[in-house]
């Protein structure tokens, strides 16, 4: 059980830290709610205690035997704050000690992460803009806000991610990963694309998106920028991340040569169809009295990682990439492994064996990661948020 310092502030999405603190008292944590003043003229301390089981105070001077303003902080194995105004934003970013939740930033030395949620104005302003930096040059993981419906009618980046997706997030922090992606970049693509028929059928593949979600989450919580590209992903996007949304190989291709000259290293973890039909028929492909079936003749799609590996010339960013292999008569799926390394020329290749049941849409993996300088890491099966660290550590220490 951690003991978690759960800091609401003023501002509507407030609410949504009650679904946050659920998580955490189900996961077995043990959370103290810290609301600010104006967090309370949203959701009550009602709500707060019956929700954590501890009273809630807002300033340093109620149960000041237990010197709550030191004590809070330094107990605390984790502190999460959301939604995390603009105001409390420049509060910690200076900071400044005028309650309970900024005297208990000021103390904590554990991990903490702040989930900022306002109107796209106050988000995009230069003063919220250089005091995000400052705390993050400090070691806070400041999570990017959701783009979305404000709480007006309008629409823009400000909103809170949800609370699941907040949860994640904090809970890697709480592992105390280490933040060694701060201040980079990071490009990765999840998921299968579709390369359609007509307007209603596709060619498609069973990748569920699940490792490279799993990788962006990863690089989030070592302090990374994320641009994910997900193709046909349904599963819930890490809260934090730049997400394109794709569908065919050719929006995949564009997106991840789009995002690449400005990373540090792209991740290639979605399988982009290798063909697409030669022909999109514009309406629904009827089918034939005769009971025949139309053949499809194929053409073959772009090979994205190759690309990004030649497009390397200014810039240079680390290129990763996945091999689905099975083994066959002409050689092991190492053997296969070491070969698509070698042919697409990237520096990391990470082997997964498919030829099982055991890695489409499952939690867990089983990989060896190969490198362009011959090194071969083995990492035994485990759930594909460890597996994607294990990736990040070999990705690091090559690009320090
Ligand atoms: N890949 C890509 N573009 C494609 C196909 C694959 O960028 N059109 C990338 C995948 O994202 C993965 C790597 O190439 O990182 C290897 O994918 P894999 O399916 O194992 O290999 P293929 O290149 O398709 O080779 P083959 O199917 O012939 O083994």
């Amino acid at each position: 059980m951690s003991r978690i310092v759960l800091g609401v502030t003023g501002g509507v999405a407030a609410y949504k830290a009650a679904l946050l603190l659920r998580l955490f008292t189900e996961g077995g944590h043990d959370v103290q709610v810290v609301p600010t003043e104006s967090a309370l003229e949203f959701v009550g301390a009602a709500t707060w205690e019956a929700l954590s089981g501890h009273p809630v105070q807002t300033g340093v001077f109620d149960n000041v035997e237990h010197v709550p303003h030191v004590m809070l902080g330094k107990t605390a194995d984790l502190v999460v704050v959301a939604p995390a105004t603009a105001n409390t934003l420049a509060r910690a970013a200076h900071g400044l000690a005028d309650d309970l939740l900024t005297n208990t930033l000021l103390t904590a030395r554990c991990p903490v992460v702040m989930a900022p949620a306002m109107h796209t104005e106050m988000w995009e302003h230069p003063a919220t803009v250089a005091n995000v930096a400052t705390l993050r040059e400090r070691g806070v993981l400041v999570i990017e806000p959701d783009s979305g419906r404000l709480t007006g009618s309008d629409t823009g980046p400000g909103r809170l991610p949800e609370p699941e997706a907040i949860h994640r997030i904090a809970l890697q922090a709480l592992a105390g990963r280490p933040r060694d992606l701060a201040g980079r970049h990071v490009a990765i693509s999840a998921g299968g694309t579709r390369e359609f028929l007509d307007p209603v059928r596709f060619l498609g593949n069973r990748s569920s998106g699940r490792q490279g979600i799993a990788l962006a989450e990863a690089a989030l919580a070592r302090g990374a920028s994320v641009t994910l590209v997900a193709a046909n992903v349904s599963i819930d996007m890490p809260a934090g991340a730049e997400v394109v949304r794709v569908t065919t190989t050719a929006e995949l291709r564009d997106a991840m040569l789009k995002a690449a000259p400005t990373a540090d290293a792209v991740v290639m973890a979605a399988a982009p169809a290798d063909f697409r039909p030669a022909a999109y028929a514009e309406s629904k492909i009827k089918k034939a009295e005769d009971g025949g079936a139309p053949g499809i003749e194929l053409v073959q799609n772009p090979d994205i990682l190759v690309e990004l590996v030649r497009s390397r010339a200014g810039r240079v960013p680390l290129v990763a990439g996945f091999a689905a292999e099975t083994g066959d008569a002409n050689g092991s799926v190492l053997d296969h492994g070491r070969a698509k390394l070698g042919r697409k020329g990237c520096d990391v290749l990470v082997v997964n064996d498919v030829g099982s049941e055991r890695v489409f849409g499952q939690p867990d993996n089983e990989v060896t990661i190969l490198t362009a300088d011959g090194a071969e890491v083995p990492v035994a099966r485990a759930d594909k948020g460890e597996i994607a660290h294990a990736i990040w550590d070999v990705l690091v220490q090559r690009m320090e």
